[in-house]
């Protein structure tokens, strides 16, 4: 448990220094009072992504996303809330003080952390092996110069050597005070019938590093040339809580921002491809490290950029590899590109053949698009065969079929009826039929998924499926909670005193909301909106206290999403404001919209009510129950004499 004065001070901190936190992950330019960026949550071309360093929140107007600092790290990282107060606190150099916890509870809670600490130090002294120690100089250094590996690169991606001897590591963690346990849990070193030894022994050591530039595990190349394969040319640390191999790619952190540069990201499969690459001066470049592409490490490209050129191996296995990945990329909206090297050529050694310039110049000239790669790599030999050539065009559509924008699709479909001679009106029914039937797939899954669940729901919880159906009322509600979270502590009006040596009261616009709301005892459908109520109802509201602070920091991450989710909504209606020009600021018409969106919503829920009741009423019509008939009777009395009261109120002030 992080005590909650911490967790407070925290959030305040990491809020109103948003536009901070975020830039760790999303490059932002000013836009007048805010920041702009590329949303990191969809994809995008035209930003959408907006930050309010006023506010402490950002707000995506392409897919919805909002919230405040926490909430972005928590989306971003896919971080607990802990975790993510734990992350804020080292970024702005807050102490956690921990409440008191069982042992137990510490370790695991602090697993994670305490694994990350062993590879940061693991990283460290591999480093200081390959630097400082004969061994490491002579062995590993001596291999990355002789591989033309230069100096600045050791540096950038942490390079290190990890010594012959079978527990070299070992030591040096006990001696440093690190439990063996984490040492086995990140893979640094193996257990073979309860005997204990480094896993990495004579190899460089390419560290991994997550996005945030943690060292989440290691590559580990063998040196000696080795013809006959005995030895495995790399070891790599296995998965682990923090090492998801699916998820990562090699290079991320070192090319994030020059992936977002360039808009553009070049796909290597080696740890040395990345590195040539840097050192040619293209440092836009990822690896997968030798596994098939998976959809989340292309969404993880897919926050930096839309374009992604595959470089791969000539030989067949990496055509294989690049054939796979294109639909990969494709099918998540992505533009590919491939470019196969020259046979015998990988980037690592292709790039120290060429200048930094040619380099360049050769990729720009050679990357194609992928209906002319599958096309040339194919057609030479399906060229007189008619039945080949039927299966290359059904292959080159399966692909077209997966790109999800329809204009790109059509791109495609024009080019790919050019190049295979073939009509656009056959291609696209054939597109169409794949689709068709990816759909059906597609609904058949849900459908089936959908009756599991409701069958769940409707057993555990044993509530009519009607129940579950949206708050009808959601935006009015939404509408009157923006007032409350905005401008909460704003006094509306002052009230006359009672007798003339007393003073006005003020009114805040929060407590107008809330006395207003209660006065017929009015909840809103969703639990939510209540809460917010009454949170706000029951806050301490000291000196400096904004309800917009309140709010948006809130500890109950459903509250502060919800806040944000709201506030960001102002921004659209501040653009209009633009358009128009020349409107009052809205915090001075307090108070004629308060009360009246206060009166509508009030307005719109009592007639609601009435419905109800006489939905009630005609059924104990029918069931002539008559204690029943007269006690709806009365209450629908009750509410037509509130809702007449409340038209009169609105009256009023429509007057006004
Ligand atoms: N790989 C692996 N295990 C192996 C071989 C390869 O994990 N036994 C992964 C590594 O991530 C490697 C990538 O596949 O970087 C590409 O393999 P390869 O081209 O053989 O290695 P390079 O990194 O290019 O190494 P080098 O240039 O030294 O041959
Ligand atoms: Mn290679």
């Amino acid at each position: 448990m992080i005590d909650h004065n911490t967790v407070e001070r925290i959030m305040e901190l990491a809020n109103g220094q948003i536009v901070d936190v975020v830039s760790d992950f999303v490059e932002l330019k000013r836009r007048g009072v805010n920041y702009l960026g590329r949303c990191p949550f969809h994809d995008e071309k035209t930003p959408s992504f907006t930050v309010s360093p006023s506010k402490g929140i950002f707000k995506c107007f392409g897919c919805g996303k909002g919230g405040n600092a926490v909430n972005f790290v928590m989306e971003h990282e896919q971080f607990t809330f802990v975790e993510a107060i734990k992350y804020l606190g080292e970024k702005f150099h807050i102490h956690i003080e921990e409440e008191e916890e069982t042992p137990e509870m510490r370790e695991k809670k602090n697993e994670r952390e305490s694994m990350l600490l062993v590879t940061q130090f693991a990283a460290n002294f591999f480093i200081d092996n390959l630097l400082n120690t004969d061994e490491g100089k002579s062995v590993g250094l001596s291999y990355l110069r002789q591989r033309q590996i230069r100096d600045d690169m050791i540096t950038r991606f942490q390079l290190g050597y990890s010594p012959q001897k079978k527990d070299a590591l070992i030591q040096e963690a006990k001696k440093k005070g690190y439990k063996e346990a984490f040492l086995e849990k990140t893979g640094l070193i193996t257990v073979k019938e309860n005997f204990k030894s480094d896993r990495f022994r004579g190899r460089i050591m390419f560290p991994i590093h997550s996005l945030a530039g943690k060292v989440i595990g290691f590559g580990g190349r063998i040196m000696v040339s080795d013809p006959e394969k005995k030895y495995a040319k790399y070891q790599n640390s296995p998965e682990s809580e923090i090492y998801h191999k699916s998820k990562v790619l090699y290079g991320i952190f070192q090319a994030k921002q020059e992936i977002s540069k360039h808009d553009k990201c070049f796909l290597v499969e080696g740890y040395t491809d990345v590195i040539s690459f840097h050192q040619s001066g293209i440092s836009n470049v990822v690896a997968s490290s030798g596994t098939a592409l998976t959809v989340d490490q292309v969404k993880l490209i897919s926050r930096f950029t839309k374009n992604v050129t595959v470089i791969y191996d000539g030989d067949p296995a990496g055509i294989k590899a690049s054939l796979r990945g294109i639909d990969i990329i494709l099918a998540e909206g992505l533009n590919v590109k491939v470019l196969l090297l020259p046979e015998g050529e990988d980037p690592d050694s292709y790039s120290k053949k060429l200048s930094s310039e040619e380099l360049k110049k050769y990729i720009l000239d050679n990357e194609t698009d992928f209906i002319k790669f599958k096309t040339k790599l194919l057609l030479d030999d399906a060229q007189d065969d008619p039945v080949k050539k039927a299966t290359l065009i059904q292959d080159i559509v399966r692909s077209i079929a997966v790109i999800p924008e329809p204009i790109t699709q059509s791109v495609y479909v024009k080019e790919c009826s050019r190049m295979m001679d073939i009509s656009e009106q056959i291609l696209l029914k054939e597109i169409s039929n794949i689709k068709n039937k990816r759909l059906h797939d597609a609904e058949q899954k849900a459908r089936r998924e959908r009756m599991l669940r409701s069958k769940d729901t409707a057993t555990q919880q044993n509530i009519p499926q009607e129940k579950n159906e949206k708050n009808p009322l959601k935006y009015d509600e939404r509408v009157v909670l923006r007032y409350l979270m905005l401008y909460g502590e704003i006094v509306l009006y002052n009230e006359e005193p009672e007798d003339e040596d007393s003073e006005e009261t003020p009114v805040t616009v929060g407590e107008y909301i809330i006395t207003e709301l209660k006065k017929d005892n009015i909840t809103s459908d969703n639990p939510l909106h209540n809460l917010v109520l009454d949170l706000y109802e029951k806050a301490e509201k000291g000196e400096g206290f904004t309800a917009l602070k309140f709010f948006v920091n809130n500890s109950n991450v459903e509250i502060s999403e919800l806040a944000s989710d709201i506030i960001g909504k102002e921004y659209e209606l501040s653009k209009i404001h633009e358009r128009f020009g020349g409107v009052p600021r809205e915090i001075e018409l307090l108070i004629k919209h308060v009360p009246k969106v206060v009166a509508e919503l009030r307005l719109k829920k009592t007639k609601l009510t009435i419905q109800e009741l006489r939905l009630k009423l005609k059924k104990a019509q029918e069931d002539s129950n008559n204690e029943e008939l007269r006690s709806t009777m009365e209450e629908i009395k009750k509410w037509n004499h509130i809702k007449s009261h409340i038209s009169k109120e609105l009256g009023d002030r429509t007057i006004i």
